[in-house]
């Protein structure tokens, strides 16, 4: 390690944990990954090494505002119970004096590979940045060595500009690859590098550019093989909201196509999103080793209200979601399977026709998980679903419910706490008839994964403590519930204390 990062991140640690003392715990989450304290945003280094799964996260370890990005870290046997690690990189050299921005991790030959992005701020007001890609190395996976060699690529190529950042590698045949996103003038794009030994870089070319209505910045790119085809995921900036579509600040999706890695081409799709809730941003992916293509977001979305500030602490990642892509060419998400080790105890709950504007289950909890199928056959009301997190007097509630009508599944966040509003909006192309809701509810986190997997909304809220309850309802008729399991979760931070 080298001396003054080892300074610097000890410092970032002291920090961090004086901080963790002080934190409100009010909207602490009970199963998602954080940090002790302070602020965080992308998910980074998403890898399985040496048997763990590794996540890193962006991190500002002395401030609940982002600011000069060090690199937090935790890792998990099960992807259920993480374990915090000391900081793993703080901005300590020339080339990153303004931050260690996103990046990825990979194992070379037993060696732990972090290859994320040194920030220079040359003109902050007027957006003009010097980024380069950087390397840092760990033979025991959690202290980190800067190479002597960084930046390992210092430049930006023609076709991009100074905001050149986020690489994600991979390694093909017996070459590594990486993705970066940048933009030129107004134009998102995805660029291709090629390497045999992760410190000298080929340039390829472009991989994919906005049409011009794709958004002027394309941030944290993922690029991988899955259900036969080339999946594009990536982060853009700038694309305008249209009806229900793409209503947060800024997107996260993908467009599926064919690669060729000798021509390098890749024939694309049109861009999808990947979320519809209002707090998905900056996905990253890992294949683990049973060949499961594993995402994990950041569970909030720039510039908006975070209520935890004042508790001295902002930001999470969200739960882990295998990934599969229908023939189609749909990406379905959904809850890794090891999440069934957080059920601390089934709860009995029947109903089996649901033809009330108002059923109280009597269940009062704030860290559930539910899962729920409605039979659509012979449904008359136009619309139905469930409310969490509901105070006894009905002026706080969070509903997730569908339309019938527009078959659209929608989570209303007008009562649900302080800070936050707006409802969001899914449509649904059912294969039968039958609607599958499956819902992670951890205090100041829903979310839901419908259809199976393919209309998945995260959104955060903030209620408070004593708003507990949780209710079902249908309005003007009824519908059928087929299946209806409830369980209250273990809180896998507090287990840990
Ligand atoms: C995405 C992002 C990345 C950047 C990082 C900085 O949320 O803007 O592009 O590397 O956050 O914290």
């Amino acid at each position: 390690m080298n001396m003054n990062l080892q300074q610097q991140t000890e410092k970032a640690n002291t920090a961090v944990q004086e901080k963790s003392k002080e934190i409100r715990t009010d909207y602490r989450l009970g199963y998602h990954i954080m940090a002790p304290a302070n602020w965080i945003n992308d998910p980074n280094g998403l890898i399985q090494y040496k048997g763990e799964y590794h996540v890193f996260y962006q991190h500002h370890p002395y401030d609940e505002n982002w600011g000069p990005m060090h690199w937090g870290h935790v890792k998990s046997k099960d992807l259920v119970h993480w374990e915090h690690l000391p900081i793993a990189l703080a901005p300590t050299e020339a080339y990153e004096k303004d931050g260690c921005f996103s990046g990825s991790a990979v194992d070379d030959n037993g060696i732990l590979t972090l290859i994320y992005t040194g920030n220079i701020f040359v003109d902050r007001e007027k957006d003009i940045l010097d980024q380069s890609q950087c390397i840092a190395t760990s033979t025991d996976g959690i202290y980190f060595t800067k190479e002597a060699v960084n930046p390992v690529i210092s430049k930006h190529p023609e076709e991009g500009s100074g905001h050149f950042r986020d690489p994600k590698v991979w390694k093909h045949a017996d070459h590594w690859y990486m993705v970066l996103g940048t933009r030129k003038e107004d134009i998102g794009k995805v660029v291709l590098y090629k390497s045999k030994d992760l410190r000298k870089w080929e340039y390829l070319g472009v991989l994919a550019e906005s049409d011009g209505t794709e958004g002027y910045m394309w941030e944290c790119p993922d690029f991988f093989e899955i259900g036969g085809k080339h999946v594009l995921l990536f982060s853009p900036q700038g694309i305008e909201a249209d009806g229900e579509k793409y209503q947060n600040l800024f997107q996260t999706g993908y467009i599926v196509g064919d690669f060729n890695y000798d021509t390098l081409e890749f024939s694309r799709g049109e861009f999808q999103e990947l979320d519809y809730g209002h707090d998905f941003y900056a996905v990253q992916t890992l294949l683990d080793e049973h060949g499961r293509r594993i995402a994990i977001g950041w569970m909030d979305m720039w510039e908006s209200p975070m209520p935890t500030k004042e508790h001295g602490w902002a930001g999470a990642l969200t739960l882990p979601r295998e990934l599969s892509l229908t023939p189609d060419g749909k990406m379905a998400m959904n809850p890794v399977s090891e999440l069934e080790l957080l059920r601390e105890k089934s709860i009995d709950l029947s109903i089996d026709k649901l033809d009330s504007e108002s059923f109280d289950t009597g269940i009062r909890e704030d860290l559930l998980e539910i899962k729920v199928d409605f039979s659509l056959k012979d449904v008359t009301a136009d619309e139905f679903g469930l409310k969490l997190r509901c105070s006894e007097e009905g002026t706080e509630e969070t509903v997730v419910g569908f339309d019938v009508t527009s078959s659209k599944l929608f989570i209303n966040r007008e009562k649900s706490g302080k800070g936050v509003s707006g409802v969001r909006k899914s449509k649904v192309e059912l294969k039968s008839d039958t609607l599958t809701l499956h819902l992670y509810l951890d205090r100041s986190s829903v979310e839901v994964f419908a259809n199976d997997g393919l209309n998945v909304m995260t959104s955060r809220i903030y209620p408070q403590t004593s708003s507990l309850g949780l209710q079902f309802y249908a309005k003007n008729g009824g519908v059928q519930i087929k299946d209806l399991n409830v369980w209250k979760l273990k809180d896998i931070w507090k287990e840990r204390e």
